[in-house]
């Protein structure tokens, strides 16, 4: 059980601010999520998709549990490798996949999804030196995703996403025809579209996507539908006060499509889905140790050691959940604005929040910093703060906290 006491023995150890793992939360979401699914089909396939928090730790987990890897760069796929991943067990996306690691994942059967004609290229340059190889590849779809009120929902209200093809005949027609051409067999559709609303309409749009774009060109050796990540994960309560969809219900929006298709009904593909926010958002907290607290202009300010850029480096404006930790019980309730060390003004963790009996040198904590955090905290003002794990009140890190030599490792300090 968390407590003032605890907390201040790992702040001990590695300094007045911190993240706590919590692996159970994570491995429940991923289970929850594919039951879900197998409730509706019986072929699941799980890509963790890694930008959202490659932690090594999650990602072996996610090994560990069966879940394949979703890479988008040579820094994941190289990532994957060294926690063991085989090809088979990779999903290869993004928009510049490198000609060596398309090589690599192709040749050793992974999930490749092509984005664009620069790398139907590579493809072709692939297929020339390998020309005894049985390759095959997906081709990722540029979806259109618009809502009730006919406005797009793609992620920052954008008109037109940016990746994959578009269903058009200079496109992905062209598309097709040249790897088909090449010998090269069309295994999986992707339809991975970032929103700005998760909605469950959105993955109804996707669904019918992909089997349009199916039987439009007769792709009969699809393997793999994959449907992306996207999804809304447990949300805590009263952070965005609206009822989000659970796991069941983008399933039964999905499936509702899926089994209207004769050709899925017959041929019965893998589903594959890529969370990210949805699992892992609640599995890291963030913990600060309230360094000072101190009044300006009748606004009362809470100082903490770390700050924005350790759990909202997107900036957003949403007050996410805290909680305090408390060395002895206060009555007194104020309300504070919660602010970083950096020197930015707009270094604002929580703003005009109702805070009872806090004083300095207890600690707050920040929940649900687990989705887009440590992979973008910059090297920015202060020291990156360790992350540990805690099982059985043994404490174990999982990240240490940053010093210099690890600041200046990759300078020539000679230059
Ligand atoms: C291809 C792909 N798959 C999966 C994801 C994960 O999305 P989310 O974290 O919203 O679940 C992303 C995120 O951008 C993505 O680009």
């Amino acid at each position: 059980m968390l407590d003032y006491k605890l907390l201040d023995k790992i702040s001990k150890e590695v300094g007045n601010s911190f993240y706590i793992l919590n692996e159970s939360n994570y491995l429940k979401n991923i289970t929850d999520l594919k039951n879900a699914f197998l409730k509706f089909h019986d072929k699941i396939i799980i890509g963790y998709s890694y930008k959202t928090n490659y932690i090594p730790k999650l990602c072996r987990l996610a090994k560990e549990n069966g879940v394949y890897a979703e890479v988008v760069s040579d820094m994941e796929l190289d990532l994957a490798f060294k926690l063991g991943y085989k090809p088979e067990k990779i999903i290869f996306n993004g928009p510049l996949k490198k000609e060596k690691d398309l090589e690599k994942v192709l040749l050793g059967n992974g999930i490749v999804n092509i984005d664009s004609f620069h790398e139907v290229n590579l493809l072709k340059k692939i297929v020339t030196r390998n020309a005894e190889a049985k390759i095959s590849v997906g081709l990722r779809i540029n979806m259109s995703l618009i809502d009730e009120n006919g406005n797009s929902t793609i992620q920052e209200g954008l008109k037109y996403g940016r990746f994959g093809f578009e269903d058009s005949d200079e496109n992905l027609g062209k598309a097709i025809e040249i790897i088909r051409g090449l010998g090269v067999t069309i295994n999986a559709l992707h339809g991975h579209t970032s929103s700005s609303d998760r909605s469950l309409k959105n993955f109804g749009s996707i669904a019918k996507t992909l089997c349009r774009v199916r039987n439009k060109y007769n792709l009969n050796d699809i393997a793999y539908f994959n449907v992306g990540g996207g999804f809304f994960g447990p949300m805590p309560k009263g952070l965005l006060n609206r009822k989000t969809p659970a796991f069941e219900e983008y399933a039964d929006t999905i499936f509702s499509v899926f089994n209207d298709d004769e050709w899925f009904a017959n041929n019965k593909p893998y589903i594959i889905l890529e969370p990210g926010v949805s699992v892992v958002s609640n599995a890291l907290s963030y913990f600060a140790k309230v360094m000072d607290i101190k009044k300006i202009r009748s606004k009362n300010f809470l100082l903490i050691e770390g700050g924005i850029y350790n759990v909202k480096p997107t900036m957003h404006r949403l007050n996410l959940p805290f909680k305090v930790f408390s060395k002895s019980i206060k009555n007194t309730s104020l309300k504070f604005d919660v602010v970083g060390s950096t020197c930015m003004e707009k270094d604002v963790v929580l703003s005009e929040v109702e805070i009872s009996g806090v004083s300095v040198s207890d600690y707050i904590s920040i929940e649900n910093v687990g989705a887009y955090t440590v992979v973008k905290t910059p090297e920015f003002i202060n020291y990156i703060p360790a992350i540990v794990s805690i099982e059985k009140n043994e404490i174990s890190i999982v990240r240490y906290k940053q010093n210099l030599s690890n600041v200046l490792q990759q300078y020539n300090l000679n230059a």
